[in-house]
C-alpha cells in the first residue's frame, strides 16, 4: 500500500498551519494511513507541506512537523509519513525522519521522492 490516494486524501484531509500574527506561514495535510514501511502500525501520512519562502529557514516547518506529531500521538498513532521530494529530505532528516526504501516516481507529482518516517514517541 502506497500513499492515500488522491479521493481519500480530499475526504479525510486534515489541514494544520503555524502562523505569525495574521500571516499564515506554514501549512500540510495530513491523515491517518497506513505505512508500508511499517505494517500493522497506526500511522499518520502527511502531504503539500510548505513553508513561505519568505519565512524558511526559521523553525517554522519544525514546529509544525511537531504539531502533526502531537495530533497523531493523540490519535493513537505511533508512525508519521510521507513522500518527500529529494530537496527535502534533508530537513525531513533534520527533524527526525529516517529514510526508508529506494526513490520513486511520485505519480501524482511527477517528482522523485523517497518516503519518510518518523517513530512519535
Ligand atoms: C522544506 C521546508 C518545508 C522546510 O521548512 P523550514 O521552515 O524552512 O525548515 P526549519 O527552519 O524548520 O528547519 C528545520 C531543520 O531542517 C534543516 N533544513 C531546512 N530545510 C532543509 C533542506 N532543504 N535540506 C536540509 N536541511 C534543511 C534546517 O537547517 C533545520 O536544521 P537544524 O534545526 O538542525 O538547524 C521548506 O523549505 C519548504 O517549504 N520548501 C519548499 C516546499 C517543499 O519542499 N516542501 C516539502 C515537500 S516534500
Amino acid at each position: 500500500m502506497g500513499r492515500a490516494d488522491n479521493a481519500h486524501r480530499q475526504r479525510w484531509r486534515r489541514p494544520s498551519s503555524a502562523r505569525q500574527g495574521d500571516i499564515v506561514t506554514a501549512v500540510v495535510s495530513h491523515v491517518r494511513w497506513p505505512c508500508p514501511d511499517e505494517p500493522g502500525v497506526p500511522a499518520r501520512y502527511f502531504w503539500a507541506m510548505a513553508v513561505d519562502t519568505a519565512h524558511q529557514h526559521r523553525g517554522h516547518g519544525r514546529r509544525l512537523l511537531t504539531a502533526v506529531a502531537a495530533l497523531a500521538r493523540a490519535s493513537g498513532e505511533l508512525v508519521m509519513w510521507a513522500d518527500a521530494r529529494e530537496s527535502a529530505v534533508g530537513f525531513y532528516v533534520a527533524c527526525g525522519a529516517r529514510v526508508s526504501g529506494e526513490p520513486y516516481v511520485d505519480d501524482g507529482s511527477g517528482l522523485i521522492v523517497r518516503h519518510v518516517v518518523f517513530t512519535i514517541s
